[in-house]
């Protein structure tokens, strides 16, 4: 194991995971058709996986932010990139985010969305790092409760990079990792490449 970097939640208990939050979700909203709304890019495997373990007529739609500055200076004010394609009004929403942090992103995204009056708001948070929450806030589901540490993979990257790592990993030393990304290379999916028909029919 890296001293640099480890696993912290492995693919299969993150799916695991998965499958009793979506069944609860299925039993919460029995005879209804929420909307998961989904903050792009992080949320987006989180949503992928999460939608398909619901057993519900539900509908999607995503949002893109982008902050002020970090997320303390700015208080938690973003500035909406790209709106949601349709209306929410009377409607039952479940935001699906990867990570909660310190809160102060959602509960932002959380007064937007009631100013369009929905019938409820709820979240779904994939990773709570509770400890370093500064505005209170009610994770109604959570998957797993997250030790303060900077987290990778599973959507969540390091400078854009690294969403595609099926793991979710742990970085125990940020200043390494700034030196080296490479040392996350391989975390990356396993994969046996096999050359495309293209390059098959030019080498024959
Ligand atoms: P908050 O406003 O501090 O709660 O910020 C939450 C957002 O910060 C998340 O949606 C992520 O995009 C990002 N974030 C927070 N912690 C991490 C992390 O450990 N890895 C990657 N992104 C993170
Ligand atoms: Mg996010």
């Amino acid at each position: 194991m890296s001293d640099v970097v480890s696993v912290e939640f492995g693919r299969e208990d993150i799916r695991r995971r998965i499958e009793e939050l979506g069944r609860t979700i299925t039993g919460d909203y029995e005879g209804r058709a929420p909307v998961l709304i989904s903050v792009l890019k992080g949320g987006s495997v989180f949503l992928a996986d999460l939608m398909r373990e619901i057993a519900l007529p539900l509908a999607i739609d995503y949002m893109s932010i982008s902050r002020y500055g970090g997320a303390a200076e700015s208080l938690g004010r973003v500035r909406i990139v790209k709106d949601l394609d349709h209306d929410i009004g009377g409607r039952d929403v479940i935001v699906v985010e990867d990570i909660v942090d310190t809160g102060l992103t959602l509960s932002y995204l959380i007064s937007v969305l009631e100013s369009r009056e929905p019938a409820s708001v709820e979240v779904c948070a994939l990773l709570d790092k509770s400890v370093r929450r500064i505005v209170p806030l009610e994770l109604r589901y959570r998957g797993f409760d997250c030790p303060d540490e900077f987290v990778v993979g599973y959507g969540l990257d390091f400078e854009e990079r690294f969403r595609n790592v099926p793991d979710i990993l742990a970085v125990h030393d940020m200043d390494a990792l700034r030196a080296d990304p490479d040392v996350l290379l391989p975390f990356l999916p396993r994969i046996e490449p096999v050359p495309s028909e293209g390059q098959r029919s030019a080498n024959a």
